[in-house]
């Protein structure tokens, strides 16, 4: 017998970068929605992007059935913001016409699966209508108010994995190897794997290093006979020059008057790095936003250690080798509990709230505290104190 919900009709999206887990969450709340309060379960694909162009799937149990461990997301996922989205050539404000076609689909509440862009998102909905519930996801970890966000815990094995393979290459060679690890504004994945996997430097986006500091520990190591290093990353990582000149920007952007533009900010908004303008490209007849291809900044690190150190240096980035295949068996069940909770909510007619990882249970936040905010490594966490008793150089010293 079903219970009684005062939900009758939910959609699901997954937007922003995937992740493995993204497909554990969809079963979790599909499966909790049709058997336990037979609610209707409607599937959006890519992202805000479908919402706002109608294209929809309704999810029954067999659609969900033998994806637990697939990793993606079967709905697909996009980048796309629905107060700015690039519509035939034009930039456009669609936050109307997706609350209008949920109207329309009669959902009663939408789960958006997502980091902090996604987050945001979802909150500028739920303020133009819209009952919204979301799932902190992102291999990143840095959502505010929950303790692990889905998918950090899948992409730091990966990490750790690559960063004790390169151990052993290193050693053979005597090389030092630099391992560049995603994140560009938060270092909660680079520390994490590089603490684990026993590297030798740590640089992460809250620690700007200083590369004179680097060399001198790396050549401090080959002294007292170790002959490799290993330098874990992060993609998002920077100089004290380059933080002070990013902090002096934003200074700039907020003596000038109204808000100040967060450095990461550009045209299309929240989703886009430091610094980077986006290109513009036609593709099928629409203007789709990206991010220009980088070159990985670990290259530039390794170049200066190279020459600081005179030692050979290699360089590999993990890339989006992060965010594919299948999940770990912490995210399989951290996304069982994050959507059977958020269908236990959305029952009790609860809205607007983002269901958050914390101690060992799931409990709404309110959205607002979420949205906008960034969850960023403190610089006295305790990891960064282990990091540095075990002797691990964060660059900053
Ligand atoms: O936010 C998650 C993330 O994986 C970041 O770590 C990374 O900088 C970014 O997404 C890459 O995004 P894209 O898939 O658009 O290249």
């Amino acid at each position: 017998m079903v219970k009684p919900s005062r939900t009758r009709c939910i959609g699901i999206l997954t937007s922003g970068g995937d992740c493995p887990g993204l497909n554990a969450a969809i079963r979790a709340i599909t499966r909790a929605a049709l058997n336990e309060y037979g609610m209707k379960v409607v599937g959006i694909l890519d992202g805000f992007r479908g919402l706002v162009e109608n294209r929809t799937v309704q999810l029954e149990d067999a659609s969900v059935s033998g994806i637990l461990t697939r990793g993606g997301t079967i709905l697909g996922t996009s980048r796309d913001k629905p107060h700015k989205m690039p519509m035939g050539g034009k930039v456009m404000d669609m936050t109307a016409t997706a609350v209008q076609n949920a109207r329309r689909l009669e959902i009663d509440c939408l789960v958006c699966l997502g980091g902090g862009g996604t987050q945001k998102n979802a909150f500028r909905l739920s303020q133009a209508g819209l009952n919204v519930v979301t799932l902190p996801k992102t291999i990143d970890n840095d959502v505010p108010e929950t303790d692990f966000s889905f998918g950090f815990d899948t992409a730091m094995g990966i990490a750790t994995e690559a960063v004790d393979r390169l151990h052993t290459t290193a050693t053979s060679h005597h090389r030092i190897i630099v391992c560049e690890i995603m994140g560009h504004r938060a270092g909660w994945l680079t520390l994490g794997a590089g603490l684990a996997g026993g590297a030798d430097v740590i640089l992460i986006p809250e620690l700007p290093y200083d590369l004179d500091a680097v060399s001198r520990f790396l050549l401090e190591r080959r002294r007292s006979g170790k002959r490799f290093s290993i330098v874990a990353v992060a993609e998002g990582a920077r100089s004290g020059a380059e933080a002070e000149a990013a902090g002096r920007e934003q200074r700039k952007g907020r003596k000038k008057g109204g808000k100040a533009r967060r450095p990461e900010e550009d045209v299309f908004g929240d989703e886009t790095r430091e610094g980077q303008p986006l290109v513009v490209r036609k593709v099928r007849d629409e203007l789709q936003a990206y991010h220009v291809v980088q070159e990985p900044m670990a290259s530039r690190i390794a170049r200066q250690l190279q020459e600081r150190t005179g030692t050979e240096v290699r360089v590999t980035s993990l890339g989006h080798v992060l965010r594919g295949g299948v999940p770990s068996a912490f995210d399989r069940m951290l996304c069982t509990l994050l959507g059977t909770r958020a269908v236990e909510l959305m029952a009790q007619g609860a809205a607007n709230v983002m269901v958050a990882y914390r101690g060992e249970g799931c409990r709404p936040v309110p959205l607002e505290k979420v949205a906008g905010n960034r969850k960023e490594v403190p610089p006295d966490h305790p990891l960064v104190r282990s990091a540095r008793l075990v002797g691990t150089c964060l660059g900053d010293r």
